[in-house]
């Protein structure tokens, strides 16, 4: 069995220059990108994006954010526990409590701008590749 992970190279890392470095990593972990593309979310896609956190203090910077310029966007597949793995190999939402070797833990300090997101269960992959990557569903 397989599964798919939406990840994202956000404004931060895109800036950072970190985009081939976060595609290696998830490359030579033997994952499959199956789409990539580089585009600015729109701020109607944003907010459907993180639709759950709607009502948090945090959701205007997050949109404002995530808007702020490019970023990069790929549908990743692999077998059953590949959409933890990429959470794992992101590391800790604060990149604050990120171990060493994450990619959260490596390159990014500040919660707001921590650098990759990736799908945070199967079922959120599918949700989320359907509203960024139509074309593969
Ligand atoms: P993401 O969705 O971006 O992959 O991050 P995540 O699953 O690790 O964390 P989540 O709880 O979904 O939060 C989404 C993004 O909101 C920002 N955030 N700020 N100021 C705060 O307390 C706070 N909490 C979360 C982070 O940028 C997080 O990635
Ligand atoms: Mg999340």
């Amino acid at each position: 069995m397989s599964e798919r992970s939406f990840v994202m190279v956000k404004p931060d890392g895109v800036a950072k220059g970190l985009t081939g470095e976060i595609v290696s990593r998830i490359e030579r972990r033997g994952l499959e990108i199956v789409g990539l593309k580089k585009t600015v979310m729109t701020r109607e896609a944003a907010e459907e994006h993180y639709g759950e956190h709607r009502e948090r203090p945090f959701f205007g910077e997050l949109v404002q954010f995530i808007t702020s310029g490019p970023v990069v966007m790929m549908a990743v597949e692999g077998p059953d526990g590949a959409v933890a793995a990429l959470r794992t190999m992101m590391g800790a939402t604060n990149p604050l409590d990120s171990a060493p070797g994450t990619i959260r833990g490596d390159y990014a300090l500040e919660v707001g701008e921590n650098i990759i997101h990736g799908s945070d269960s199967p079922e959120s992959g599918v949700r989320e590749l359907g509203l960024h990557f139509p074309e593969l569903s």
